[in-house]
């Protein structure tokens, strides 16, 4: 029943790693990214660890977020570190001159991130300041935080953490070409070779340098990046948005769509393939051993802001759509998993394509969410080559396969396989040769929904979430797997 798809896994074939960090999060200052989403202060009603909500905290646990990348985006060029240290009370108001010309009220800074890390269980990844501050600000932030002694370390101590932190991500500013200085490439680079130049750590210590990458197509860009700077830095960032009916500025409907802008999206998403493929390509003229990572460190759907809400804010609900956004942006990472050793999904909580929403104390879990859950297997796991001879899913002028996949293999020898079949109307039963997989057992989740635009709200929060699949089996040594449209389903063979 349903079309026909053929796939091959070859298992005795070693892939690359299927780094952690490609489930890194982002939070950025803006709109309610931290502010009510992540903190909410500790004399608020709403229970809380530090001042960070207990319900979100708990949910993101849940999902082994690896690192959070803090403070921006655009928000990190002009971003001051000492505002947010020492007492509350005492930190300076500023107006948040991005998003939504708002006031930052600095409680949360770089203590309060660590803070936040060690409740989620994750690392850090901090994006320093290089458009509106100078080098100098940035080598004493590092040294704030990395410092075992010394009067920058003194501080840190005073501010309650005597023991320097890890810090094995730094971002070298934000968006160079943009809201980082509107830098020309070449400059960009010049200005990137000064300041990490300045980034220092202690010895026996390592913390990766990531370079602020291009956007979208922009090649001109990653070539002098990593012709200039390649050398001194160990990642090329890369931020690539989805942005359906027609691109710049975001006007789409993120709730109210039909089958045409459900194409569209899954259509501009598939890019994301082409576009590390050619990055990839002018890396590899630099740096063929692929020492340098391409940090794909913001990505994800961006829509017209919800109703009612600060168009500042960037607020979107989040829908079956963007869990198919979601799962197969990250099939196609598995494909270059190589060079791909990073990612961040914009933004973790109440910003773009979100893993939870919160209003006041209420909080809901997006279908984004429930795919990042059901892919955590693929943490550090092995990547192996799968190859997909699926039929093509069309509508209007946006075509692309019907069926998207990744497959790894496991620590513990166990197989996982995700697919995803994007077609909203036909299911598709695919038929994998498994090369060299000796599992005779199969099990596994779905994630679907009655409608392409399906959405948990706060008064019906389980309207997308996983359920256990009973559609796969093993048959005269192939895996056969009956996909119901619009479905995204994860495996695990042992
Ligand atoms: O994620 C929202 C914004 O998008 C970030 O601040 C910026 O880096 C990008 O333009």
């Amino acid at each position: 029943d349903g079309q026909p798809t053929t796939a091959t896994i070859k298992a005795d074939a070693d892939g690359p790693v299927y780094h952690k960090e490609i489930f890194t999060q982002f939070a950025e200052h803006l709109g309610n990214g931290i502010y009510g989403g992540l903190y909410v202060g500790k004399t608020s009603k709403i229970p809380n660890t530090d001042g960070f909500r207990n319900d979100v905290i708990a949910a993101l646990r849940e999902l082994n977020v690896p690192v959070i990348r803090w403070p921006g985006g655009c928000f990190a060029d002009e971003y001051h570190w000492r505002e947010g240290i020492g007492p509350q009370k005492n930190r300076p108001v500023k107006v948040n001159t991005h998003w939504g010309g708002v006031t930052e009220p600095n409680t949360v800074g770089t203590d309060e991130y660590f803070d936040l890390l060690r409740l989620v269980g994750a690392q850090a990844y901090v994006s320093g300041n290089v458009g509106d501050a100078p080098p100098r600000e940035m080598a004493e932030w590092v040294e704030y935080m990395t410092a075992p002694a010394g009067t920058l370390a003194d501080e840190r101590a005073g501010n309650g953490h005597k023991a320097p932190y890890a810090l094995p991500f730094f971002g070298i500013g934000n968006e160079l070409w943009g809201c980082g200085g509107n830098m020309r490439p070449e400059y960009a680079a010049d200005v990137t070779r000064r300041y990490a130049t300045f980034v220092k750590v202690p010895d026996g210590t390592r913390t990766l340098k990531i370079a602020s990458g291009a956007n979208v197509d922009d090649y001109a860009f990653t070539e002098a990046m990593m012709r200039i700077a390649g050398n001194m830095v160990d990642g090329l960032s890369l931020h690539y948005y989805v942005l359906p009916e027609g691109g710049w500025p975001p006007h789409s409907d993120p709730v109210n769509f039909g089958e045409q802008e459900w194409a569209d999206a899954l259509f501009e998403a598939n890019r994301m393939d082409e576009l590390i493929t050619k990055h990839s390509a002018i890396m590899d003229k630099y740096d063929p051993k692929k020492r340098v990572m391409l940090a794909v460190d913001e990505w994800g759907a961006w829509y017209k802001q919800d109703p009612d809400t600060h168009p500042g804010f960037l607020r979107q609900q989040n829908t079956l759509r963007d869990a198919m956004i979601a799962s197969t942006t990250l099939d196609i990472f598995a494909k270059h998993a190589d060079r791909v050793r990073m990612s961040a999904i914009a933004q973790m909580v109440n910003v773009l394509q979100a893993m939870i929403l919160t209003d006041g104390s209420k909080m809901v879990k997006t279908p984004t969410y429930w795919v990042y859950d059901m892919y955590k297997p693929w943490q550090d796991a092995t990547v192996l080559p799968l190859s997909i001879d699926a039929p093509y899913y069309a509508k209007g002028k946006f075509t692309l396969p019907a069926v998207s996949g990744s497959a790894v293999k496991a620590k513990d020898g166990a197989i996982h396989v995700a697919l995803s079949n994007l077609d909203p109307e036909q299911s598709n039963t695919v038929t994998i040769a498994l090369d060299g997989v000796n599992g005779q057992g199969v099990s596994g989740t779905i994630l679907t929904a009655g409608a392409i635009n399906a959405h948990n709200t706060f008064d019906n929060p389980d309207a997308v979430k996983p359920v256990a699949f009973e559609g796969a089996k093993i048959e005269g040594g192939k895996l056969v797997v009956t996909l119901p449209a619009k479905s995204i389903v994860a495996l695990t063979l042992r």
